[in-house]
C-alpha cells in the first residue's frame, strides 16, 4: 500500500517537473513568446505583403486604399490591371536614371530578418540619449561596413547623415563658404553650385533617402553638423532606425550574401545585354574587361550599372533620338560631356525596366536583319 502511495506521488510529480520544463522551453524556446501589442501590426504587414501583383507590382502598408480595406497594386511601368498582369509590349522603356529596385528581390529573400516594427512612441524626443542628432549604433555599423569593403577610410574622420547626398552637399557648401556672408564668393555659392548640386542630385541619387559623409576636418563637420540642424534637425529617428535593421542584414557573413546577389544580377544582365548587341551592327557597347575586384579578392567579370552604348550608323548622329524611336528612353551622351552619338542606358533598375529594355532593343536588332536582307 505505502508502496502504491509513494509511487503515485512520483508519477505527480514527475508529470509536474515535464509540464514545467515544457511551460519554459514555450516560453523561451518555442516561437511562442506570447506577442502582445506587436501581433495585430505584425498581421496586418504581412496581409498587404501577401496581396498577389502578379510578381509585376506590390501592395504598400501606405498604399492608397479603394474599396475593401486593403491597399491596390502598384504596377511596374509596363504593366496595367489590378493585379498587374496586363503587359504592354509597346510602353516606354525607361531606361535613364538608376534605383535600388534591382536590390527588392535581395530584401524579400530576407523578409524575416529585415522586418522592422517600430513603436508609436519611437524617440519622440530631438535628439538621442548623448544630445546628438545620429545613432552611434548606425554610426558603428557603417564604419563596419567600410571596413569590410575597404571602399572608405573612417579612422578619425566623422560620420554625417544626411537625408540623401543633395543635403550633404549643400551642408558641404554652406561649411566651406566664407564665414563673411558680405563677401561676393558667398554670394556665388549660393547660386550657381546650388543649381549644379541640385542637377547632380536629381540625376545620380534621385532614390536614395538615406546617405552619409565621411568628414576629416573639425572645423568643416562642426558647421555641416550646424547647417543640418538648422535645416532638418538630423535625418529622421525612423530612416535611421530602418537603415540600422537593414545594414545589420547586410553586414551578416561579411556582407557576401548583398554583394553575391548583387553581382549575379548585374552581371548576368551585363551578359545578356551584350550578347544582343552582339548581334547588331548598329549599335556597339564599350568593352568592359575583367578585372581583380579588391573585394572578392579575384579577377571577375563586368557587371556595370550602366550601358554605354554608340550608334554606328553615320547618319545616325542622335542616339538618344533612334532608340526613343524605338520606345527606350536613356540619356543623352550630352549630358556626360560626349557626343550624342552615345546614350548611357541604365541597368540598375527592376527586372521588369531592365526586360522591357531589352525586349525593345531585340526588336530593333531583329528589324536591322530584315531591312538588309530587303
Ligand atoms: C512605341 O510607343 C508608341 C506609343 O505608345 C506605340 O504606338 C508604338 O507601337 C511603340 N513602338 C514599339 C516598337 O514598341
Ligand atoms: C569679416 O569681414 C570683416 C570686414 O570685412 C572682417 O573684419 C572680419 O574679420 C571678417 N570675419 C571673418 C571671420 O573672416
Ligand atoms: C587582386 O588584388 C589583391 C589585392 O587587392 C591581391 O592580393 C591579389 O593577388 C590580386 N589577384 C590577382 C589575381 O591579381
Amino acid at each position: 500500500m505505502d508502496k502504491n502511495l509513494s509511487s503515485k506521488y512520483m508519477v505527480c510529480l514527475v508529470t509536474s517537473i515535464i509540464l514545467n520544463i515544457l511551460a519554459i522551453i514555450n516560453v523561451y524556446v518555442g516561437d511562442g513568446w506570447d506577442l502582445s501589442w506587436t501581433k495585430r501590426a505584425a498581421t496586418e504587414a504581412e496581409a498587404v505583403a501577401a496581396i498577389y501583383c502578379s510578381g509585376h507590382g506590390r501592395a504598400y502598408m501606405d498604399g492608397l486604399v479603394l474599396d475593401g480595406n486593403l491597399p491596390v497594386c502598384e504596377c511596374n511601368s509596363c504593366y496595367g490591371g489590378p493585379d498587374c498582369s496586363q503587359f504592354n509590349p509597346t510602353c516606354i522603356a525607361d531606361a535613364d536614371g538608376g534605383d535600388p529596385y534591382f536590390l527588392e528581390p535581395f530584401w524579400m529573400q530576407n523578409a524575416a530578418s529585415s522586418a522592422l516594427v517600430v513603436a508609436g512612441w519611437h524617440r519622440m524626443g530631438y535628439t538621442y540619449h548623448d544630445k546628438s542628432f545620429i545613432s552611434a549604433e548606425l554610426e558603428r555599423h557603417i564604419r563596419k561596413l567600410h571596413a569590410i569593403v575597404g571602399n572608405a577610410v573612417t579612422d578619425g574622420r566623422r560620420i554625417l547623415f544626411g537625408a540623401g547626398s543633395s543635403q550633404l552637399l549643400i551642408a558641404a557648401v554652406y561649411a566651406l563658404s566664407p564665414v563673411n556672408s558680405s563677401s561676393p564668393a558667398a554670394r556665388v555659392v549660393v547660386s550657381t553650385p546650388y543649381y549644379q548640386l541640385y542637377k547632380m542630385q536629381a540625376e545620380v541619387f534621385n532614390s536614395v533617402e538615406f546617405k552619409w559623409a565621411m568628414v576629416k576636418d573639425r572645423a568643416v563637420y562642426e558647421r555641416m553638423v550646424q547647417y543640418m540642424q538648422i535645416n532638418t534637425m538630423g535625418v529622421s529617428r525612423d530612416s535611421q532606425l530602418r537603415t540600422l535593421k537593414l545594414l545589420r542584414v547586410v553586414l551578416e557573413r561579411e556582407a557576401r550574401d548583398l554583394f553575391d546577389f548583387g553581382y549575379k544580377t548585374m552581371s548576368s544582365r551585363w551578359e545578356t545585354l551584350s550578347k544582343t548587341i552582339s548581334m547588331s551592327k548598329r549599335f556597339s557597347l564599350q568593352e568592359i574587361r575583367p578585372e581583380n575586384c579588391t573585394y572578392f579578392d579575384r579577377i571577375r567579370e563586368a557587371s556595370p550599372g550602366y550601358a554605354w552604348l554608340k550608334c554606328e550608323r553615320n547618319e545616325e548622329k542622335n542616339c538618344y533620338r533612334v532608340l526613343k524611336a524605338g520606345n527606350i528612353t536613356g540619356r543623352a551622351g550630352k549630358v556626360f560631356g560626349a557626343e550624342d552619338r552615345y546614350v548611357r542606358l541604365s541597368l540598375l533598375r527592376s527586372q521588369d525596366d531592365f526586360d522591357v529594355m531589352l525586349h525593345h532593343l531585340n526588336k530593333l536588332v531583329l528589324e536591322e536583319g530584315g531591312s538588309k536582307t530587303m
